[in-house]
């Protein structure tokens, strides 16, 4: 007998037949001494080496000012590859091969005369692809971005038309600090290169969950059919986590709670949950519509709509944490908030009419991503008229990280010889389906920016209708002190008008649970 998982693999459609493959190439990494390169982008490529992803054929170049050598670079790596991949360990054989192919080029962004280095290296590696297939990841400071750019164009790294193959820049957040030096930096950025080379980062993208939100809309009939205001009364997005800023204030001072999260990822998700089917047209195509119908909220009602706060001292995970105002880095009269909440309306046929509430903080109380599709209540017959509002209607969570899945909750006759209804769920877990491995976001997207697919990268058009939708937000928030009752002691789910900007419609915020626990209905 077939046993139910064999057909389960049976019914596999495999949709990534026409994925183009990776060609022989080079990966340059500006920022090679920084965070992102020990915590993420070398533990990524470690593991596409490993799993055989990458081309027979390639090199890996770190580009930064600090002095190395190619092998004590490659030292600090294995090290990093053991505290930060998602192995936790290094293969010998595959790391011998991996780091055989890892270079170090010392330089300074602002010195022609290092890119003339870097290009001679480059050279070094033949005539062939290696020296002309070119991947350019920039992990720097986002004010060093067009420069870099200039100097690759004027070293001949970067060619607008290479008839001997091809130059792509990943370019890392932000993506400018407002939407006039967005788009300044989208115009210096394409005099050096066409738009199909230049691949905007979101991370968020990249993870498996989210690129399920199109899968389980798009690939199951009964939930798009319920996808509108005729079934839907609100969607909640929360992203919370729970540590404060620590080492990153120098960074956070200049962006806050909204340029971080809200302008990115949380409009990203968003974007995706709300969507119109895709049809023939690209995605990005329909994500920008979207964000487009998003109802800017003018500076004037900023106070109605969003939410801003910053956390006091308090305690997360049973230490002391410090208020935002006392890590390292930050003003101690600082504004910037670490929370914020809004109320979003999308102006198109089909959400009319329901609203989007998005949050996310530093110093939460746990950390966790979910969207929570909460639709309307029961006619008020029958049960809901002899329960009331202790009747839950009924909702569908869809939990980005962690306990990756989604949950339906309904409601259920309590077994026994009473009437008694309470909530129940119907959950899908990824680690009971398919076991405890997920990629990496940013394997799935350095493997995508070296294919040359551009499908999980940002449009110029899609982060500029993200500025435009931020910009009037800060606005409003300029020139004004945090009041009072804008803050909120860390550890807590952020301060007390977050609540109240629910209430008013009468919604309520859930708090994400840990899958074990049974989570109670908060009263309307
Ligand atoms: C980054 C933000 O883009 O995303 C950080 O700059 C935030 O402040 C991080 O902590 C969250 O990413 P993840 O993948 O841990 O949810």
């Amino acid at each position: 007998m077939i046993s139910s998982e064999h057909l389960d693999e049976l019914m596999i459609c495999r949709l990534d037949t026409e994925r183009r493959t990776v060609e022989p190439c080079s990966i340059v990494i500006f920022g090679a001494s920084g965070d992102l390169t020990a915590r993420k982008l070398i533990p990524a490529l470690y593991h596409l080496h490993q799993e055989g992803l990458l081309p027979e054929e390639y090199r890996i170049i770190g580009f930064a000012r600090s002095e190395k050598t190619d092998a004590s670079w490659r030292t600090e790596l294995e090290e990093a590859l053991t505290r930060f991949s998602r192995s936790k360990s290094v293969e010998k054989e595959s790391w011998a091969e991996f780091s055989s192919k890892v270079h170090y080029c010392r330089g300074d962004i602002d010195d022609a005369a290092s890119f003339k280095k870097l290009k001679d290296l480059v050279a070094g590696f033949g005539a062939g692809p290696l020296s002309h297939n070119l991947l350019f990841y920039l992990a720097i400071s986002p004010s060093h971005f067009a420069l870099a750019v200039g100097q690759l164009c004027r070293a001949g790294l970067i060619c607008r038309d290479d008839p001997h193959g091809w130059q792509r820049v990943v370019v890392e957040k932000p993506f400018g600090h407002d939407l006039v030096s967005a788009r300044e930096l989208n115009r210096e950025l394409t005099q050096h290169a066409h738009e199909h080379q230049i691949f905007r980062i979101d991370h968020y993208l990249g993870k498996e969950t989210v690129q399920n939100i199109l899968t389980f809309r798009f690939s199951n009939a009964i939930f798009e059919r319920l996808w509108s205001r005729d079934c839907i009364d609100h969607v909640q997005i929360t992203v919370s986590e729970s540590l404060g800023v620590g080492r990153r204030g120098g960074y956070y001072e200049e962006a806050g709670a909204l340029r971080d999260m809200v302008q990115n990822h949380i409009l990203q998700v968003m974007s995706l949950i709300a969507m119109e089917p895709l049809d023939a047209e690209p995605i990005r195509n329909e994500k920008v519509k979207l964000l487009e119908s998003i109802r800017p909220i003018p500076p004037d009602l900023v106070s109605q709509m969003v939410v801003r706060g910053q956390y006091r001292a308090g305690t997360l995970n049973g230490k002391p944490q410090p208020a935002y105002r006392d890590e390292p880095l930050v003003k101690p009269g600082s504004n910037v908030e670490t929370y914020a909440a809004l109320k979003l309306h999308v102006d198109n046929w089909r959400w009319s009419g329901v609203p989007f509430y998005l949050r996310t903080g530093k110093g939460l109380p746990m950390s966790a991503s979910e969207v929570r599709i909460q639709f309307r209540p029961t006619p008020h017959v029958l049960f809901a008229a002899r329960c009331g509002p202790k009747l839950d209607a009924n909702s569908l969570t869809v939990r980005l990280q962690p306990n990756e899945g989604i949950t339906l909750r309904m409601n259920g006759k309590v077994p026994g010889t009473s009437m008694q209804i309470r909530p129940v769920r119907m959950h899908f877990s990824y680690d009971a389906e398919f076991g405890a491995y997920t990629p990496e976001a940013y394997e799935r997207l350095l493997l995508d920016a070296l294919a040359g697919d551009a499908t999980l990268f940002l449009r110029r058009d899609e982060v500029e209708a993200a500025w435009s939708l931020v910009d009037p937000i800060r606005t409003g928030w300029e020139g004004r002190d945090l009041s009072e009752a804008e803050f909120y002691t860390a550890g807590t789910w952020g301060p007390k008008p977050a609540d109240e900007l629910l209430a008013r419609a009468g919604h309520a915020w859930r708090e994400p649970q840990p899958l074990e626990r049974t989570d109670t209905p908060t009263p309307h």
